[in-house]
């Protein structure tokens, strides 16, 4: 790794609330090799850990068939065009500027679910475009990731007048939509950004704050909640439990932040 790409790779950590790093983390950082104290081996280990991309062999995008993938871009299509031409909610029809059917990777191993477009989003047709966009965009930058490796979609396709919450019948007209992107994306792990996303796909009222830090399951796929990107605007200090988050979501995908 050069030195700009380092210090790119810093600068991301710090924007995603890393403040400091343990000698792991440094460890992890692609091209850096640290190994291990005695103290921090653990039992039984015979070579220190692998870094967690480059050289670690980790691949953020599945290994598919050229006929798969093409086949899951078509149905991707066919889901977009319908909610473009969808009426169901009235009032978002009516304010809508345009539908925002969610972007990434048709073979993203993780699937990010958000609330619903703001006006930045509503403008430009894209999720997570405005500064919660870009939060997020920094902090799957921190997990040594990039935004294309991913996959990123809404509950909500329109965006709620005010950005208000979105209602509950809201989210009933949106569920096939969501719930056919994921079939069709099958990624190893999703992670709900903030409650609206997280109740949407548990099925559950219970807070963000109750759910976050542990595994849940929609249908065969692990779930892991987290602080939503414009919660960590407005309260910065929760930056720390997003990174612990993303550690653990990483983790699963064996690799070590
Ligand atoms: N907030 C969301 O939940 N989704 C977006 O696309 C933008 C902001």
């Amino acid at each position: 790794m050069g030195f700009g790409q380092l210090r790119q790779h810093l600068e991301s950590l710090a924007a995603a609330g890393v403040q400091d790093l343990p000698r792991a983390a440094v460890g992890s950082l692609p091209g850096t090799v640290v190994e291990p104290g005695p103290a921090e081996r653990p039992a039984g280990a015979v070579s220190p850990p692998a870094p967690a991309s480059g050289s670690s062999g980790f691949l953020p995008l599945r290994q598919l068939a050229v006929d798969v993938l093409s086949a899951r871009q078509a149905a991707l299509d066919a889901v977009r065009a319908e909610v473009a031409g969808c009426t169901r909610c009235g009032e978002l029809v009516s304010c809508r500027t345009q539908t925002v059917f969610g972007s990434g990777h048709p073979a993203a191993r993780i699937c990010f679910v958000g609330e619903a477009p703001g006006a930045d989003e509503d403008a430009s047709g894209e999720p997570f475009v405005g500064r919660a966009g870009q939060l997020l965009t920094k902090i799957i930058e921190a997990c040594q990731l990039k935004r294309d490796d991913v996959f990123i979609l809404n509950v909500l396709k329109c965006r709620p007048p005010g950005n208000r919450r979105p209602r509950p019948d809201e989210v009933e007209n949106c569920r096939p939509f969501f719930q056919r992107q994921l079939e069709i994306l099958a990624p190893e792990l999703i992670c709900c950004l903030g409650a609206t996303a997280a109740q949407a796909l548990l099925a559950t009222d219970a807070s963000i704050g109750a759910l976050r830090g542990r595994w849940h399951q929609y249908g065969t796929i692990p779930v892991l909640c987290t602080y939503h990107p414009s919660y960590l605007l407005r309260t910065p200090a929760a930056k720390r439990d997003v990174w612990d988050d993303m550690k653990t979501m990483m983790r699963r995908l064996g690799v070590e932040l």
